[in-house]
């Protein structure tokens, strides 16, 4: 199987079982996101132990890019430092939107995923909605945001 093969199954794996779908109760951060491209919508929610997050989870309808970028993002970011996610956010950007990135894909585990997604411009919304839905929950927005 080659790597392309392999990224294509991750993405199907985390669209038909996205991991962490769903709602905190009373969570510490919390924002909507918004792709106005499709009408597709997110929430993402947050606990945060320090400056750590320590759960996090989304629910919403998407495609099956924005699912599964959004599960992925969940796992990958479960346990880091604000510092850490904000350093993997412009990684991940990076990947989702630079030709010549001179990130390699491995280097991001299983976000490496993402990065077949460079080459559909009109996906990369889809892609990045979870991340920008953290990022604005993080800078506590209590707006919802949208891709636009
Ligand atoms: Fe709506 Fe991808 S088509 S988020």
């Amino acid at each position: 199987m080659d790597l392309k093969d392999l990224y294509r199954d991750v993405i199907v794996d985390h669209n038909k079982h996205p991991r962490n779908f769903g709602r905190l109760e009373a969570a510490d951060l919390h924002a909507d996101g918004h792709n106005p491209l499709c009408g597709d919508q997110l929430s993402i929610s947050v606990n945060m132990t320090g400056d750590k997050i320590s759960d996090i989870k989304f629910e919403g309808s998407g495609c099956a890019i924005s699912v599964a970028s959004a599960s992925l993002m969940t796992e990958a970011v479960r346990g880091k430092s604000l510092a850490e996610f904000s350093a993997l956010h412009s990684q991940v950007h990076e990947l989702l939107t630079k030709h010549d990135s001179s990130i390699d894909p491995i280097s991001l585990g299983k976000l490496g995923a993402l990065s077949g997604v460079r080459e559909f411009p009109a996906r990369v919304k889809c892609a990045s909605l979870c991340w920008h839905t953290l990022q604005a929950a993080i800078e506590n927005n209590a707006h919802p945001i949208s891709t636009e």
